[in-house]
């Protein structure tokens, strides 16, 4: 069995440095193609957490690591590699998951959900979802005592088909709700189905990500899924995630 690896960190956690010296720690390698105008510093976050987990995966320094990105906008690595990898980042927090085999035959895929949006503005969040259920989903979210409660769940069904499609590379081109997501909480385990088809071979687990000020935390999502029929004997398992202190100075 092999088992992927999941590090997350904080932009809270970085030294008190402005965002553009940090920037400065970042190889051009690794940097996205366009810099967002907002949560720079979850982005500059990322990239650091990025480096310090391809150097470590792949036993190169983060200055040749080379990087590459699909039609879709997914990022790779460029050359013969065993790792696949994927990144996501909201709020403070950030997420790099990767997963090594020699067969490469996983895809892995990360989100990380605000399952309140911020407290803000719940019934427009929650109508913005909808379209992205399926009637099962939609029955499971209304059944949900409150409005938060609906959007904390409908969120997190969000966030499990978002780490399906980024693990395949699709992404948002995808129709999310061909998608049926299971929450399984005796061991936050995710089960998926896709066209009313079971998937198997799918393996993924969700994770709470702290957070002060509001009851239900950010939601860590990270999803495995066969990308060839050669998948490696015995599957593939996800760890607890490993919280990494960037020392960028
Ligand atoms: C990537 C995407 C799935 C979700 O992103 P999100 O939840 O807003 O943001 P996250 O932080 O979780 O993930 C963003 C990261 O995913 C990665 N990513 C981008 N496209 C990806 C794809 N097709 N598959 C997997 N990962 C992808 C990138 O590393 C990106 O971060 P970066 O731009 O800093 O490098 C979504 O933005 C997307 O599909 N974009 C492609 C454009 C598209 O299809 N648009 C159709 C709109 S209907």
């Amino acid at each position: 069995m092999s088992r992927a690896k999941v590090y997350i960190s904080h932009s809270l956690g970085l030294p008190d440095i402005t965002t553009q010296t940090l920037l400065k720690q970042v190889p051009c390698n690794l940097l996205p193609e366009r810099l967002p105008k907002v949560d720079l510093r979850t982005t500059v976050c990322s990239r650091l957490l990025l480096g310090h987990v391809l150097a470590q995966a792949t036993g190169q320094s983060q200055e040749d690591i080379q990087l590459a990105r699909s039609a879709y906008g997914r990022p790779y690595l460029l050359g013969e590699s065993d790792t696949d990898f994927n990144l996501s980042h909201q709020g403070p927090w950030c997420a790099v998951g990767c997963v090594q085999d020699t067969l490469r035959s996983w895809g892995i895929g990360v989100d990380i959900v605000d399952s309140t949006q911020g407290n803000d503005a719940p019934s427009r969040h929650l109508d913005a979802l909808r379209p992205h259920l399926t009637l099962k989903e939609h029955m499971d979210v209304s059944g949900r005592p409150s409005m938060t409660d609906q959007l904390v769940q409908a969120s997190r069904i969000w966030g499990a088909k978002e780490a399906y499609v980024k693990a395949i590379g699709l992404g948002l081109s995808m129709a999310l709700n061909r998608l049926e997501v299971t929450f399984h909480p005796q061991d936050n385990r995710i089960t998926y189905c896709l066209d009313g088809q079971d998937l198997h071979k799918c393996s993924s687990q969700w994770f709470l990500l702290p957070r002060d000020d509001v009851v239900d935390p950010y939601t860590l999502i990270v999803a495995l899924v066969p990308i060839s029929t050669k998948t490696q004997m015995g599957g593939v398992d996800v760890a607890e995630p490993c919280f990494v202190a960037l020392m960028a100075t």
